[in-house]
């Protein structure tokens, strides 16, 4: 348990949560559709803790914030479509998934291990000082434990993650109250992902279908066959390994969770780039954010259809 502090937003509040952001640790902050708990998206343990704080039992992929196009193009590649949308209506509540850029600072864990990213660049004067004060990229989700509706009131999120973040930010009540609108968008096409407070007029019929989020076209899981509890590698397996075994790579050799899930889709792309065929893997104690590793082994495990 930590103690959480909840500060009204000064400038004051975002120099303590830059001083925070920069030890890799997550904080609670408004942004115009609802708190976000923000992380530094360029590493893995930092985006790992708020996997951690939130409880979520899964990995999917996070928003990451900036503030201007500008800052976006370091991060992900846009098109012309993209461009223009990004110029009607940033800042604001539109997030844009896009390919990731090669050499992107982005953490793997941030993208849960996809080629392309959700990019967005916030209204709310919090998150942009924020930004500005951290000076790189956020990870945000919504600042709510897993499982709990979205928040809209620092109070929300003090109820929620209180005693597992160590600041909130108090900027009142969010605007739209509603997360933002997600559009893929690639080859000249939009795909809304996710409806929400910008209405492009897209629908089932011209936009391709909606997908509702953790059932994604997008979860990466590796072209190979994975086995999960590995204790030893048979010949033509890979083995990830993690406190005593100790495998070809490791995903913490001190048997660290946060450390684990931090590299886990570095790892995993790693593996298929040997020339072994198959993947094994350590087991991975169930519990805390080990549970949202194994739920994804788990899953890049089983038999694709
Ligand atoms: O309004 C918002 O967007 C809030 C505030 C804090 O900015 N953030 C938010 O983040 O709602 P989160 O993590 O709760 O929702 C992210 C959504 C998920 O449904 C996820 O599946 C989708 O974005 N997403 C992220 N990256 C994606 C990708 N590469 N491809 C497809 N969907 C993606
Ligand atoms: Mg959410």
């Amino acid at each position: 348990m930590v103690q959480t502090k909840v500060l009204p937003y000064d400038a004051g509040a975002i120099a303590e949560a830059a001083r925070l952001i920069g030890e890799g640790l997550p904080v609670g902050v408004p942004t115009e559709t609802v708190y976000g708990l923000a992380a530094d998206a360029t590493r893995g343990e930092a985006v790992a803790r708020i996997y951690e704080a939130k409880g979520r039992p899964s990995f999917n992929p996070l928003i990451v914030h900036v503030l201007d196009v500008g800052q976006a193009e370091t991060v992900a590649e846009f098109d012309v479509q993209a461009q223009e949308l990004a110029e009607r209506h940033w800042p604001g509540p539109l997030t844009l998934v896009l390919p990731l850029r090669p050499g992107s600072p982005i953490a793997s864990l941030v993208t849960a291990g996809l080629p392309t990213v959700a990019i967005r660049a916030p209204a709310h004067p919090a998150m942009r000082d924020l930004l500005v004060a951290a000076g790189r990229p956020l990870a945000a989700p919504s600042a709510n434990a897993s499982g709990r509706i979205s928040p809209t009131r620092a109070e929300h999120v003090l109820a929620s993650l209180g005693g597992r973040i160590s600041l909130i930010v108090d900027g009142g009540p969010t605007g739209h109250g509603l997360e933002s609108t997600i559009v893929a968008v690639s080859g000249g096409r939009m795909r809304l992902l996710r409806p929400g407070p910008i209405d492009l007029g897209l629908d089932t019929d011209t936009g391709g279908g909606v997908e509702a989020p953790g059932q994604l076209e997008s979860h990466y899981a590796p072209a190979r066959p994975l086995r999960l509890d590995a204790t030893a590698a048979a010949g033509d397996e890979w083995l990830i390994g993690f406190g005593e075994v100790a495998g070809d790579a490791s995903l913490s050799r001190s048997g660290d969770l946060v450390e684990a899930a931090a590299g886990l889709f570095d790892r995993l792309h790693e593996a298929e780039r040997q020339d072994r065929p198959r993947i094994a893997v350590a087991p991975i104690p169930d519990n805390g954010i080990g549970r949202a590793i194994n739920d994804r082994l788990r899953r890049a495990a089983a038999p694709r259809s």
